[in-house]
């Protein structure tokens, strides 16, 4: 079979312009596109994002800017692919919850579950958190000074008392716990480790409740329209999860649906995991398809100690910040900051050190001090038949690169696959003080020189297609500086990362990359 990799991430709700924190999920799924486009071709990939755009959230929101709903969605979900634009986040499919495509599918859905037993109708009696858009019996809501509050977010929850259609997930608990626990491969793998042990203990420590998919039109009509009931609408949660199987034909196209799923890996925030790792896998078990290969969940960006989101009013737009610093700089500083797993704290400075020291120091030096001398010496010229005479710890780097990092790329570990790339740059780095090619050009050492600014122009070659992922457009100045002709998508990547300037070539020096960025700290 063909290999392939289909990849996600959560479908951005519409009730308020993108921040920081949606950005981090897509510049990482972006990231990890690219290195498997890299890896596997471009028409292997399929990386799809989106908008969540029903549910009483996104109605309220419109509700209170004064649109009707869909025109509502319309805006906003266009201000998230301007952004993307922007990031040069490249995704292969754009879903919106509101497209027939879409609606369509959940309906199919609904439709099956109901032939397979799995749906009865029941009246609701519970508490429901709007932001969170999920019902929590009243055991599970914390109670502070007497108020009752979503276990989830600590905001205040509503009283409900309805008639709603429930699937039967509470009969599912211990083909979860199998699945999640993973043992004989069947299941699904949960990263990193700490929130599959939390899925874990959870299942293992509560009974499992039926989930509530409809919502009575009495009270929210903007949802995809029950074909049980006349008088009920789609839970927003149900119909967003269903878009990772719509996008890509379940029901419709088999042979489409086929070659992409399962998934190979839901990228989300923490925040979502249990919908995903509880709620998604039992809905695609009722329906005869097989859980996703990988979810993993991602930390926070945090501001104050909280997590960043439009109401609690701590959010940082991204526009701002790429407007200052460049979008390579953000990118990298996101990915590079935290391990995926794990929190972030957002800051400025944070941002203009690691620009000054990896991306000014040590990527943007290398280039600019190789090909001042390649013009030095050389006249801009790289000397042919040199490359494949040099044997040395660059070339053992740059040839062990693809292999250091496919395995860390494979589980998400971003920021370990920089440091891996990174040590390079400074290997190099240091290779130039200890060689002196200064010194060995006084005293005419004309092989040995040639051997060090080729290994070098090798090595930032290698570095170049590693970052790509990363930095798109960082690396694509580096090709063109380096003088290469052919695309970086289409050059060789695993096998070809030492030989090329075997042949010579002429550079093209440019401006650095990243001029320094003075702040006061610095000057005083
Ligand atoms: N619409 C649902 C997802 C449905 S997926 C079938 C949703 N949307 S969301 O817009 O609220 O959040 C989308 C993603 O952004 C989540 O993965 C969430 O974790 C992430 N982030 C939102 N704020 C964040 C931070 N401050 N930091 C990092 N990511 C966070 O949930």
């Amino acid at each position: 079979m063909t290999p392939k990799y289909y990849l996600t991430t959560p479908l951005y709700y519409v009730n308020s312009r993108p921040h920081i924190g949606h950005s981090y999920t897509n510049i990482a799924a972006d990231t990890l596109a690219r290195f498997k486009r890299l890896e596997l071709g471009r028409e292997n990939v399929l990386f799809l994002t989106g908008t969540d755009e029903h549910g009483q959230k996104i109605d309220r929101a419109a509700e209170a800017a004064g649109l009707p709903p869909q025109e509502f969605t319309d805006k906003i979900s266009q201000t998230f692919r301007d952004l993307w634009k922007t990031l040069a986040i490249d995704y292969d499919d754009f879903i919106r919850t509101t497209e027939k495509r879409h609606v369509e599918t959940v309906q199919k859905v609904w439709m099956r579950l109901n032939e397979k037993g799995q749906i009865y109708k029941h009246a609701y009696d519970g508490f429901y958190c709007v932001p969170c858009e999920t019902f929590f019996t009243e055991g599970l809501l914390s109670d502070e000074s007497g108020k009752k509050l979503c276990p989830e977010c600590k905001r205040p929850v509503e009283k409900m008392q309805e008639d709603n259609y429930f699937l039967k997930i509470s009969s599912y608990q211990d083909w979860l716990i199998q699945s999640v626990k993973n043992a004989d491969g069947k299941g699904f793998v949960i990263l990193p480790e700490t929130r599959k042990n939390e899925v874990l203990g959870f299942l293992e420590n509560n009974k499992l409740q039926d989930l509530c998919i409809s919502r009575p039109k009495s009270r929210l009509s903007w949802g995809i329209p029950s074909p049980l009931s006349d008088d009920h609408v789609t839970y927003v949660w149900f119909d967003a999860l269903i878009n990772y199987i719509s996008a890509c034909g379940w029901g419709g196209d088999g042979k489409r649906f086929d070659r992409w799923w399962p998934a190979d890996v839901h990228i989300i925030g923490k925040d979502i995991l249990r919908h995903h790792a509880v709620y998604w896998p039992v809905i695609l078990h009722m329906l005869d398809v097989k859980p996703p290969r990988m979810i993993f969940a991602h930390g926070w960006w945090v501001q104050g100690g909280q997590k960043m989101s439009k109401s609690r009013g701590n959010v940082v737009d991204p526009v701002e910040i790429v407007k200052t610093y460049g979008v390579d700089p953000y990118r990298y500083f996101l990915l590079s900051e935290a391990p995926f797993g794990n929190d972030g704290t957002f800051s400025e400075e944070a941002l203009i050190d690691r620009f000054n020291t990896d991306l000014a120091n040590d990527l943007g030096n290398l280039l600019h001090r190789t090909l001042t001398m390649c013009e030095k010496y050389y006249s801009g010229g790289i000397p042919a038949g040199t490359a494949l005479g040099c044997r040395n710890h660059l070339r053992e780097g740059a040839e062990g690169l693809v292999p250091a990092l496919a395995p860390l790329m494979n589980r998400l570990a971003f920021s370990e696959a920089l440091d891996v790339i990174w040590k390079l740059v400074n290997a190099a780095n240091k290779y130039i003080e200890e060689q002196a090619p200064w010194k060995l050009s006084k005293e005419g050492k004309a092989d040995e020189l040639g051997r060090v600014i080729v290994s070098l122009l090798e090595v930032i070659r290698a570095v170049a297609q590693a970052v790509w992922p990363f930095m798109p457009a960082t690396a694509e100045a580096i090709w063109t500086q380096l003088g290469i002709q052919e695309s970086l998508t289409k050059a060789p990547f695993k096998e070809g990362m030492w030989g090329y300037f075997e042949k010579g070539g002429k550079v093209a020096k440019g401006a650095p990359l990243f001029p320094r960025i003075e702040t006061e700290k610095q000057r005083h």
